[in-house]
């Protein structure tokens, strides 16, 4: 199974990119999970240059999320909103089916950040990806410091991370068709 991460800030030390590390940490055997780096590099949403083929920037990021079997969102907000460079990569996703169906986990590094994530939720089934509530998880990442290795070896925000991972995973096992539903 492979997961891919998403965080929604592009700040070198962002908490939110140490937690989806973590949770690459912490994953079971058998479970890949792979961030996604090129959230920068994409161009300013533009429905002029969502052409056939797209730019490169954009097909990358459309074949990662179609190659997953699950996504994790980790992001912070920014004035009671999406941070715009997610919401930017969420608006050429749009247009393909790349985000369509895809079993979504949400976690963040601030349990203020309330707003963010329900907008996130909305904007998500708006795409009509498949938002996994038990998949949700917020962690009191702020003012501490910590990283990948930190986050994971504390038992409080492990338990929090593991609980998500296995939700999602649960999602895409509930998902993934049967020997005896394929015949
Ligand atoms: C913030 N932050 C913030 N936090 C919050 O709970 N509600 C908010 O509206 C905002 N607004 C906001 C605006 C701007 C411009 C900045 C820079 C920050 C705090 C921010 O979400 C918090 O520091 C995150 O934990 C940062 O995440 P990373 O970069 O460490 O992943």
């Amino acid at each position: 199974m492979k997961f891919l991460g998403v965080s929604g800030s592009l700040r070198h030390a962002s908490s939110n990119t140490e937690l989806l590390r973590a949770v690459a940490l912490l994953a079971p055997r058998g479970l890949r999970i792979t961030l996604f780096d090129g959230l920068g590099g994409l161009p300013h949403f533009n429905p002029d240059l969502d052409t056939d083929p797209p730019p490169p920037a954009v097909r990358v990021l459309r074949e990662s999320i179609a190659a997953a079997d699950g996504l994790l969102i980790s992001s912070p907000e920014y004035a009671h909103g999406v941070p715009g460079v997610l919401k930017n990569a969420l608006d050429w996703l749009v247009s393909s089916v790349a985000i369509v169906g895809k079993p979504i986990g949400l976690l963040n590094g601030s349990p203020r950040a309330v707003h963010a994530q329900a907008s996130l939720v909305e904007i998500l089934r708006t795409m009509s990806a498949d938002v996994v509530p038990a998949a949700h998880g917020s962690v009191p990442l702020l003012g501490r410091n910590l990283d990948a290795a930190g986050i994971a070896a504390d038992p409080e925000l492990a338990k929090v991370v593991r609980g998500a991972l296995t939700a999602l995973v649960e999602a895409v096992q509930g998902r993934a068709p049967t020997a005896s539903s394929t015949g």
